[in-house]
């Protein structure tokens, strides 16, 4: 049974089992986005689960267009249910693609987001839980190798991750290989306990936004 969470005006379809922390502590994307890089033509949430990010931002009215994309069907068809659900057919489209290899070719994006499967781990570990583990960092490896011929010019991409998995150093290798550069790596504005408590109700180290960092990339060279 689909449960609702409302962001603005737009009602996001998701199932429990889809949840990835996007609910919670992925909403510091909205500060974090507004502060940076204000209103945007298009965004890109990879690895988007239900869209919790992606439809958040749309609704925040932090860019005109929104495209998510997710290896898993159910996570797609909850976001196929949430464009319908909100008349947002015109806005906001989904597609289900392992990593970037069923994107079409003509997308093109002023931003990317994303709050992916965070822990390094072996296949075995991946198969049984794709929304928290990455096998070898493949994942994040193709997303670095192929992202660039989505990207507008001088387009950014921001991936939130967890100091408790991994560093910047296991990400810099694979960014900068790959005609990127590191902008900024940075924690978003801690929330007061209170807030935390009052907007993300249950708390655990895994779960706190403190545990949260961000890495701020952007496109620097034409290398493929
Ligand atoms: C940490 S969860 C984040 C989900 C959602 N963005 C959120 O914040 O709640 C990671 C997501 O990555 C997706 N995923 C795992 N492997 C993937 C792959 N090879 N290609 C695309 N998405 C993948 C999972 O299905 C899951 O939805």
């Amino acid at each position: 049974m689909h449960k609702v969470v409302k962001y603005g005006n737009i009602k996001v379809s998701y199932l429990s089992c889809l949840e990835g922390g996007g609910r919670n502590f992925g909403q510091e994307f909205i500060r974090v986005v507004k502060d940076r890089f204000g209103k945007v033509s298009h965004i890109f949430e990879y690895c988007a689960g239900p869209g919790f990010i992606g439809f958040s931002l749309l609704a925040h009215g932090l860019c005109n267009r929104l495209t998510v994309a997710d290896i898993n069907p159910d996570a797609v068809e909850c976001c196929k249910k949430t464009i319908k659900d909100n008349n947002l057919e015109n806005k906001a489209v989904v597609y289900l693609s392992d990593c970037l290899d069923s994107i079409p070719q003509t997308e093109r994006w002023d931003l990317v987001v994303s709050n992916p499967p965070h822990w390094p781990s072996d296949e075995n570990k991946y198969r049984d839980n794709i929304r928290n583990f990455d096998p070898c960092l493949i994942i994040h490896k193709k997303f670095y190798r192929d992202v660039k011929k989505f990207l507008k010019l001088g387009g950014q991409i921001l991936f939130q991750e967890c100091e408790l998995a991994t560093t910047i150093k296991d990400f810099q290798p694979m960014i900068e290989d790959n005609g990127l550069e590191i902008r900024e790596v940075f924690k978003a504005k801690p929330l007061s306990f209170l807030q935390c408590i009052l907007k993300f109700k249950k708390i655990s180290k895994y779960t706190k936004p403190s545990a949260f960092y961000f890495i701020c990339m952007q496109q620097i060279s034409n290398k493929q």
